[in-house]
């Protein structure tokens, strides 16, 4: 796509961690057979991911949030440039502080790893009947299956929350949830079943 590989080049050599090819492709496959037309993206990180959901069909309206100061201008200045301005809308907070009063097709999890479950929950009255999350990230590099792969600490601390969280989306019985460890760097797609709106 044209610009995005000056963006994979920015990413990479500014150190900011930006979806998975095979992740990427994933994502977007489930948007379009899902018919997805609004979506809410926790973590814009340069607004790269925000970019490819956006070109994929001009009626899709995305809010992305992003809590660094220096990214949400960099994912401002490039979604300008793409001319996606009017299809992206970036916010400059914590996502745990924001409230928005929309329903999203798709709630796309992409920020602090440690928080899935508490992102999950704060944006519940905000998914669509239809709706699903979809999460990233969830093999942590293969470090959440096999700890002994880093010595440190609060790696350790994170991978275990990313364990409890799989087992947990896994188990409840008010969710719908496929986890496919082999795409990507460990994805899951999560509904929540009808007339669940509280997770246990
Ligand atoms: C993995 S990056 C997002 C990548 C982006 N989705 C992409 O694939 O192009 C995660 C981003 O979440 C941001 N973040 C971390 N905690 C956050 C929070 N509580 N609220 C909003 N953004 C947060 C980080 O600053 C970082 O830029």
């Amino acid at each position: 796509m044209n610009g995005m590989n000056e963006l994979e080049n920015y990413a990479h050599e500014h150190h900011v961690p930006i979806i998975m090819e095979e992740g990427l492709q994933f994502l977007l496959q489930q948007i379009a057979e899902k018919h997805v037309k609004t979506v809410l993206e926790i973590g814009t990180a340069i607004g790269y991911s925000a970019i490819c959901m956006a070109k994929l069909d001009p009626a899709i309206r995305i809010d992305t949030l992003e809590i660094d100061p220096e990214r949400y201008a960099k994912a401002q200045c490039n979604i300008e440039k793409q001319g996606l301005s009017a299809q992206i809308s970036v916010y400059l907070t914590d996502a745990l502080e924001f409230f928005p009063t929309k329903q999203y097709d798709l709630i796309f999890v992409d920020a602090a790893k440690s928080q899935y479950r508490r992102y999950m929950e704060h944006f519940i009255k905000n998914l669509a009947p239809n709706g699903f999350y979809f999460f990233d990230n969830l093999n942590f590099h293969g470090f959440v299956d096999d700890p002994s792969l880093t010595q440190n600490r609060s790696t350790r601390q994170m991978c275990a929350k990313i364990k409890r969280f799989r087992e947990w989306i896994q188990n409840d019985p008010g969710l719908n949830t496929c986890f496919y460890p082999q795409i990507g760097d460990g994805i899951a797609v999560v509904s929540v079943k009808k007339g669940q709106n509280m997770i246990e």
